[in-house]
């Protein structure tokens, strides 16, 4: 049995594309010949990462699209679907994180918020993406979930909810549609060197900052290329055999 591990002209989405992670996999997949969705709230620098893919002879397109509005991701596929035709791949990769903060004094709005991006925003997309799959033969959804969806994350209780819960989606919904060629995995990194944790990072004292730097026993954070190759790879038909697991990325941290 011959598998391709080319993704040349395959139409792969990307969520939170123009940033950290999103970034490093758009480029990389462009890189490699795929047909690039790249899809931001921030547009500045998702047209910017576009013209870099396009300069260097890549094929790559950004829509604005707010995951945690219904109507925004609908939009976003439609789109998607006029420029490219449908989604083959799709990577649910937009995100935000919150302050570390003992679990009863973080603001409700926070943990909603977190809800609204995290979960919800999978949700929304996983939704679009298995309508244009179910149309086109099949296709495979990526979440970026996190090492925090796998075990406790003390001070980030919110944040770890929501990567929880798209473990959740990620599981239930590749045995709802494996017979539909279907397919769903996820991806589960420790803290990465990206502008998020950067942000954090600047923002704890040194007792938690050294711990997060530590908190693996490389002793190092991942960078966006060890990420990326990883998708990358998942974005193949090498990846054929696997649905509802996630690949841990964390120097790690869990064995
Ligand atoms: N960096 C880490 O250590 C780490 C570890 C585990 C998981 N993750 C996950 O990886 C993903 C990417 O994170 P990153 O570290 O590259 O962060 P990042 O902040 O560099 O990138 C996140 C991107 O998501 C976009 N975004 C935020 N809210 C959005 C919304 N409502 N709609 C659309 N786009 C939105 C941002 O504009 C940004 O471009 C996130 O889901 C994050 O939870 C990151």
């Amino acid at each position: 049995m011959a598998l391709s591990n080319s993704v040349e002209n395959k139409h792969i989405l990307i969520t939170g594309g123009a940033s950290g992670i999103g970034a490093a996999t758009a480029s990389l997949l462009a890189s490699r010949g795929a047909k690039m969705t790249i899809s931001d709230v921030n547009s500045a620098l998702g047209e910017t990462l576009v013209k870099q893919i396009v300069n260097a002879g890549g094929q790559a397109m950004f829509i604005y699209a707010d995951v945690s509005d219904a109507q925004s991701v609908a939009e976003l596929f439609n789109q998607a679907k006029a420029n490219y035709g449908a989604v083959q791949a799709a990577i649910n990769n937009a995100g935000i994180d919150h302050t570390p903060q003992a679990m009863h004094l973080v603001d409700d709005a926070v943990f909603h918020r977190n809800i609204a991006v995290n979960l919800a925003g999978v949700w929304y997309c996983m939704k679009q993406e298995i309508i244009q799959m179910l149309g086109n033969g099949g296709g495979h959804v990526i979440n970026v979930a996190s090492v925090a969806g796998l075990r406790s994350a003390p001070m980030i209780a919110a944040y770890s909810a929501t990567k929880h819960g798209v473990m959740g989606l990620t599981k239930s919904a590749a045995v709802e549609y494996a017979k539909a060629n279907i397919r769903f995995n996820a991806i589960c990194p420790s803290f990465i060197r990206t502008p998020m944790v950067e942000n954090v990072l600047a923002n704890v004292d040194e007792r938690v900052r050294n711990g997060m730097l530590k908190a693996n026993p490389m002793k190092r954070l991942g960078e966006v290329e060890e990420i990326a190759t990883a998708l990358a790879w998942l974005c193949t038909d090498e990846s054929s055999f696997m649905t509802g697991q996630s690949v841990v990325l964390d120097g790690g941290m869990l064995a």
